[in-house]
């Protein structure tokens, strides 16, 4: 698989991408492959690409407004000690050797990590919450874990490495409901993969989901919901170690799986710890692909204080 490229570096950089395939989603999951070509067309001013300009602005504007901030305060406070403070010392190498980073590309970057990290993060856990709504004897269970390792206290980092039943719900819900259910790769050169020859500059599609509730790769009970397929560990439970696609594969995987775990974990054993919960008779089902995959008509639940 190395001479295959993310299909998305064809754009000039990342977070160009990530405005471009937004402004497109309108009614499509993804843009038709006739439209990735036409490229050209992104310079005129079709309504389509003034809403995609607009939105645009409005997030650089946003961003650059949090960097002036940084900026405003380097002398009493530095730049920051998180990922953009790093990325603002880059920009202004106090030896006076040329930027690692121009501004613009930490812009990018900005964009990348917050469309990257926030609608995927935020719909693993809306989808774990709909699981546990609908399967009530694991949130059970999964209570129960969480009060044993935890108690009702905020957790700590130890406390949720613990927790072994809400690792695999969360890997259960990631095979289901995988936040991002397709991703595409280039070809950088002639190659063949599983006996089909592809000729370079082909683009492929990974079909996450069908992967996913695939019974070759799963066994017969691919569309059930059965987390103890993984209380052997990710690479156990499918008939291929890298069954499990949701945060990709290979040196292009998500850089921020780690982190998403973890959070997750955080957010959904303090949750556990204070309410119990079930799904409202209003909710439909109804899972849209629109770059992640959200439920259309949203998640109504009722929640019940265990406090009281
Ligand atoms: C449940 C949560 C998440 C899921 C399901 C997820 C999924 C993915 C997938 C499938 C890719 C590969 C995309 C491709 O190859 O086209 C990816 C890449 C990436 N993710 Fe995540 N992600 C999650 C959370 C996060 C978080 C929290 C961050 C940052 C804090 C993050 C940052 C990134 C970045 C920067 C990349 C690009 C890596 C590269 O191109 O080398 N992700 N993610």
């Amino acid at each position: 698989m190395s001479s295959l490229t993310r299909h998305s570096e064809a754009a000039t950089n990342r977070g160009k991408r990530s405005s471009w395939r937004r402004g497109s989603s309108n009614s499509l999951p993804f843009p038709p492959y006739s439209t990735c070509k036409s490229q050209h067309s992104g310079y005129l001013p079709t309504e389509k690409n003034l809403k995609i300009w607009k939105l645009d602005k409005e997030v650089r504007t946003m961003l650059m407004n949090i960097i002036k901030g940084r900026l405003a305060t380097k002398d009493t406070m530095g730049y920051g000690s998180d990922l953009l403070g790093l990325m603002l010392e880059a920009c202004a190498p106090e030896d006076g050797q040329n930027p690692l980073l121009s501004m613009d590309e930490i812009i990018d970057e900005c964009k990348t990590f917050f469309f990257a990290g926030h609608d995927t993060s935020s719909h693993l856990l809306t989808w774990t919450m709909f699981l546990l709504s609908t399967h009530p004897e694991w949130q059970e269970k999964l209570r129960e874990e969480v009060l044993r390792e935890c108690g009702n206290g905020v957790p700590t980092g130890d406390m949720l490495n613990k927790l072994q039943l809400v690792n695999m719900f969360l890997l259960e819900t990631l095979r289901l409901y995988a936040p991002v259910s397709a991703i595409q790769r280039k070809a950088g050169s002639d190659l063949e993969v599983g006996g089909i020859k592809v000729p370079e500059g082909t683009v492929l599609t990974i079909p996450i989901a069908t992967v996913h509730r695939d019974k070759e790769v799963w066994g017969e009970d691919a569309n059930e919901f059965k987390p103890t397929r993984f209380e052997n560990g990710v690479t156990r439970a499918g008939k291929h170690p890298n069954a499990l696609l949701s945060f990709s594969s290979g040196p292009r995987s998500c850089i921020g799986q780690n982190f998403a775990m973890i959070e997750a974990k955080a957010v959904i054993a303090v949750i556990l710890q204070r309410f119990s919960f079930s799904l409202s008779p209003k909710y439909v089902h109804a899972p849209m692909d629109v770059i992640t995959l959200r439920p259309k008509f949203g998640l109504p639940m009722i929640l019940k204080s265990l406090e009281m």
